[in-house]
């Protein structure tokens, strides 16, 4: 299966950049040797860019796809305020939807249980669910990090999820937005583990894609991505420039 370059925008850009920012990002998939034929590529912008992006998207024959960065956990429409559906994000040219980062994990009090219900309500919208899990620093000092993956894994998959509508993304959250990556070896034994419990759990070997996220770049991502057990990378800092978020492209197209 080709690897899956997702760049998370998180709460940045205003309408213009961020139009110009898939722009260039599309222009540069269509260099000498299509990076869209190597690797599958969805962007995250904030809800209120996607209309637009989803425009510009359409407009270039659909060569990366557009997720959303959350998602209701409610699926009927009624009094939610602030609140936006899975398949109102459908309506609007959305195949994935991140659910669980640990920013809303965090800062949202969003259990494990919530993410299911919002990954259950995005399978049912059609769409992919990116279920974001990961350590904090303190629970890998404490030599638990394998513990709490292994809980929120389980814990945050519907039984609706396949190797399809579902895809891991393993971010360490002292990873995230430091400029801390985890080494190799420590990915490859996490991404281990995630694999180990999806197959066990499905009891097939198709099991959903596993992205690392948390402080990826150019510099870092041919070794990450090289990694076994890697299918992909959730990037949010380098995907706003797309020079960097091209060159993670790159990197898997040249390894
Ligand atoms: P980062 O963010 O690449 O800026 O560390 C990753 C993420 O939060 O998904």
């Amino acid at each position: 299966m080709k690897k899956l370059i997702a760049g998370n925008w998180k709460m940045n850009l205003n309408a213009q950049k961020a139009s110009a920012l898939a722009l260039d990002i599309l222009k540069g998939l269509d260099d000498e040797l299509p990076l869209s034929k190597v690797c599958d590529f969805v962007v995250f912008p904030p809800c209120v860019h996607l209309p637009p992006i989803n425009q510009v998207i359409k407009s270039s024959e659909m060569k990366m796809a557009l997720g959303a960065q959350d998602c209701s956990q409610h699926e009927t429409d009624g009094a939610h305020t602030g609140e936006i559906s899975a398949a109102m994000l459908a309506d609007y040219g959305c195949t994935y939807v991140i659910v669980g980062h640990s920013e809303r994990r965090q800062g949202h009090g969003e259990t494990d249980a919530i993410v299911k219900a919002k990954a259950a309500a995005a399978h049912n919208a059609g769409l992919t669910a990116v279920i974001c899990i990961g350590e904090t620093d303190q629970e890998r000092e404490q030599g638990q990090e394998r513990d709490i993956v292994s809980r929120q894994l389980l814990a945050s998959l519907p039984e609706s999820s396949n190797a399809v509508n579902t895809v891991i993304a393993y971010e360490p959250v002292w990873a995230i937005g430091t400029g801390k990556t985890a080494k190799a070896e420590d990915v490859a034994a996490m991404h281990a583990l995630i694999r180990e419990k999806l197959s066990g759990r499905s009891g097939s070997s198709q099991t959903p894609r596993i992205l690392y996220g948390g402080s990826m770049k150019p510099e870092n991502a041919a070794e990450l991505l090289a990694t076994p057990n890697v299918d992909g990378g959730l990037i949010g800092g380098a995907s706003l420039k797309a020079e960097q978020f091209l060159a993670i492209g790159r990197a898997v197209r040249d390894s």
